[in-house]
């Protein structure tokens, strides 16, 4: 088998190829095959320089992040750059796609930089609660400026060919033929005397005063971000220390991170994403059909809002409603909401105008006869979704996925309705459907496998996150949901406010409390399906019937004075709930915040215990990729799933157990997955579980 690295050398100039997918991490086996490149070129008398090139989609991704917390494999990625560093030889980078993290790291040790159209550089490592740690925070200042070097790793994006070579990372932009231009720039280098090391130059921070005003806009972050404060530090001690020492104490803040909690999580999230794209039990071989064409039925909130993730996309969609009117409030409706991107700035209106032109209207079901996939969007009865997927049997061509966007409705009885149950599954999306990033796709009893990639597939290509769940009410992110709102509703009989509730959740990193949320949504809705399910909760209910519907009317949970975004607490509703106690026959008491966020968060983790044994969700990952993208879940806390993990099982466990006795509510009991996880000893968790 062909190794990572593949060395040839030709009159005089060595070329390392670096051939390790799928990113061209730097795991073991790569550094070590690099830095054998390294040696045996400095050790060659016949040859004078070494390109460093690669092949796949990336250049280097940067270190191996599954690596990391595991004991340390000589050569390290230090070790690597310092012998590239000292190499006596030039050594040119020649950088053809992404040079992240790590990559970014080997090629500014690098005594140049020849960049190809399509290269990228960037020190993503911020998104992982990390910072560059093997000499990025020394060199790339060096390179480019403290002030734009700080940027960069702050912001964690890559910049472009072009803006890199602006920057000062890159030394030549080789239009075509990288490769020749690198061996030639190599060539070149060895004509003179060797360049000057970055490590070894002295200028080229720029002003203190620019460094110092970069740190200080960042101050905010650096407050919650130890990765930002860290990063920040290091820069610093590029203009008060000598190389080797600000190295030294790079490296230290670099392992300090690594053990940080909020890093793990980020690197879980990283990990999690990736494998929620994986299908479980996928025939081998499955191909997604191909869509051209979609259908949305229904353009209320979310028919409008998922027309325009085809569009935006471009893929034209026909929007599907039952008369004339309800259809022309519906393109009025898009048509809105790309006109206040365009006044914001956030798109060009010629932008705008190709979306529109890909959204066409049209009234009854049979318009949905060319699509290759048809969403339906339509009110939330079953009566009515049978009879829409009954419909859709007869009129879309053969081939076609029959998504439902429902958000809680059984997708095997909507299946059922048809002669294609093969064809039928869920897409839900979340609102605004436009904006969030979360894709449930249902996998109902007969789905096709096909139908089922493609629908992962066309919500890859709508932008989307798509996670597989399978058929229960409300799917994995509104199940786990209800448990947190039901919580809600016992905390005010209880003794907590609308103020304590939020300000536990908002503490935890949430955006927004669930009693904002309610009144940013209105709460009319809930009240309406309790209304129709026979439910009650004695709190809401009483603000609906006082009026008070959240935003829309100035008031619910708090109060929005003058249309005010943010609410205010209302003594009102204190009176309020403190009377409905009283009525419930419920003493109140003072409950700790930490009690609040307990009873909040930790049934939705029981709720998720339940998920997993069930199959509904493969992998504990999955929920909480759910939880990231749908709920605005905090990436540094990563999801309600690993946040038990890592608290511990049995101490979950435990705080259930005593909630459920204190409360009388069996529900709060630990679910048995849970209970037998937390019984097995303190290495125990979620994420241990073998996939299902
Ligand atoms: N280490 C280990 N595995 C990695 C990896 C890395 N740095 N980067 C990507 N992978 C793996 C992914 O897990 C995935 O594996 P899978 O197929 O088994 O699920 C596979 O490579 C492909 O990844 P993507 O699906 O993300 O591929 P894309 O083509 O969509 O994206 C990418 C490519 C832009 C390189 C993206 O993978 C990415 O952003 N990677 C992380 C880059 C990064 O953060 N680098 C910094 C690392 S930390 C560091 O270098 C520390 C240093 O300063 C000391
Ligand atoms: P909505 O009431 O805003 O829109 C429903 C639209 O469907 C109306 O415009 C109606 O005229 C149209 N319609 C009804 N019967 C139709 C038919 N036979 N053919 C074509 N159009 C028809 O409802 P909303 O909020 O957009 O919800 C739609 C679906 O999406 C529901 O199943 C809901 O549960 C689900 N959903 C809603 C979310 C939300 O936050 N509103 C989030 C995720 C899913």
């Amino acid at each position: 088998m062909a190794g990572p690295v593949r060395y040839e050398a030709n009159e005089g100039i060595a070329v390392a190829t670096i051939a390790s997918p799928p990113v061209n991490a730097l795991s073991a086996a790569m550094r070590g095959a690099l830095a054998d490149a390294v040696r045996r070129a400095a050790g060659d008398p016949a040859v004078r320089a070494l390109v460093i090139a690669a092949e796949g989609r990336t250049w280097i991704a940067g270190a191996d992040i599954s690596e990391f917390g595991k004991p340390p494999v000589s050569p390290t990625l230090a070790e690597l750059i310092a012998l590239i560093d000292g190499c006596p030889k030039p050594v040119v980078a020649a950088i053809h796609a992404a040079a992240l993290g790590g990559g970014l790291e080997v090629a500014m040790a690098c005594s140049a930089r020849v960049l190809g159209p399509a290269a990228k550089l960037g020190l993503p490592e911020v998104k992982l609660g990390l910072l560059p740690g093997s000499g990025g925070t020394q060199r790339a200042p060096r390179l480019m400026g403290a002030a734009a070097a700080l940027r960069l790793m702050a912001s964690g994006d890559p910049l472009d060919a072009k803006a890199a070579m602006a920057a000062g990372l890159g030394d030549v932009l080789a239009e075509d033929d990288l490769r020749m231009v690198a061996m030639a720039h190599a060539a070149g280098l060895t004509n003179g005397s060797l360049p000057v090391p970055v490590s070894r130059r002295d200028g080229g921070l720029g002003p203190r005063d620019a460094f110092e005003a970069e740190a200080a806009a960042l101050a905010k972050r650096a407050a919650t971000e130890p990765q930002v404060a860290a990063m920040i530090a290091c820069v610093r001690d590029a203009f008060d220390l000598p190389f080797d020492q600000a190295v030294a104490r790079e490296r230290q803040a670099f392992l300090d991170l690594l053990q940080d909690p909020r890093s793990k999580a980020l690197r879980h999230v990283f990990f999690a994403e990736r494998e929620a794209a994986k299908i479980a039990n996928l025939p081998a071989g499955t191909k997604p059909r191909k869509v051209e064409r979609a259908a949305v039925l229904g353009a209320g909130t979310m028919g409008a809002g998922i027309a325009m993730c085809f569009a935006n996309a471009g893929i034209p969609v026909r929007v599907i409603e039952t008369d004339e009117a309800a259809m022309q409030r519906g393109i009025a409706r898009i048509r809105s909401t790309y006109d206040a991107s365009v006044k914001r700035g956030s798109l060009a209106s010629d932008a705008r105008d190709a979306r529109m032109a890909l959204i066409e209207g049209a009234v009854g079901l049979d318009a949905a006869n060319e699509a290759d996939m048809i969403v339906e969007a339509v009110f939330e009865e079953m009566g009515l979704k049978k009879e829409v997927f009954a419909k859709l049997d007869r009129v879309a061509k053969p081939g076609a996925v029959l998504a439902s966007n429902t958000s809680y409705l059984d997708i095997d009885e909507m299946a059922a309705a048809t002669s294609r149950p093969g064809d039928v599954l869920g897409m839900h999306f979340f609102s605004p459907a436009n904006v969030m990033k979360l894709l449930e796709v249902v996998r109902a009893k007969a789905t096709a496998p096909d139908a089922l990639a493609t629908a992962a597939e066309v919500g890859r290509r709508l932008g989307k996150v798509p996670v597989v769940v399978g058929v229960c009410f409300g799917f994995v992110g509104n199940r786990m949901l209800a448990r947190r709102t039901a919580q809600v509703e016992r905390l005010l009989l209880e003794g907590a406010l609308p103020e304590s509730i939020d300000r536990a959740l908002t503490d935890f990193g949430f955006r927004m409390g669930p009693c904002a949320m309610s009144d940013l949504a209105g709460l009319d809705i809930g009240w309406r399906i309790r209304r129709a399910t026979g439910k009650r909760a004695p709190v809401a209910d009483a603000l609906v019937e006082a009026g008070r519907l959240g935003q829309k009317t100035g008031k619910g949970f708090f109060l929005y004075p003058d249309g005010a975004r943010a609410g205010v607490p209302d003594p009102e509703v204190a009176a309020l709930i403190e009377r409905i106690s009283a009525q419930e026959g419920v003493t109140r008491r003072a409950i700790a915040q930490d009690e609040i966020l307990d009873r909040l968060l930790l049934p939705m983790v029981n709720e998720g215990a339940r998920i997993l044994e069930e199959g509904i969700a493969a992998r504990p990952g999955d929920i909480d990729v759910v939880w990231l993208h749908g709920y605005n879940w905090p990436a540094w806390r990563g999801g309600p799933m690993h946040w038990a993990d890592a608290r511990g099982l049995k101490e979950v466990a435990a705080r259930l157990a005593a909630f459920a006795q204190a409360t009388g509510d069996e529900s709060l009991a630990p679910a048995p997955l849970l209970a037998r996880l937390a019984g097995a000893g303190d290495g125990a968790s979620f994420s241990g579980l073998k996939p299902g």
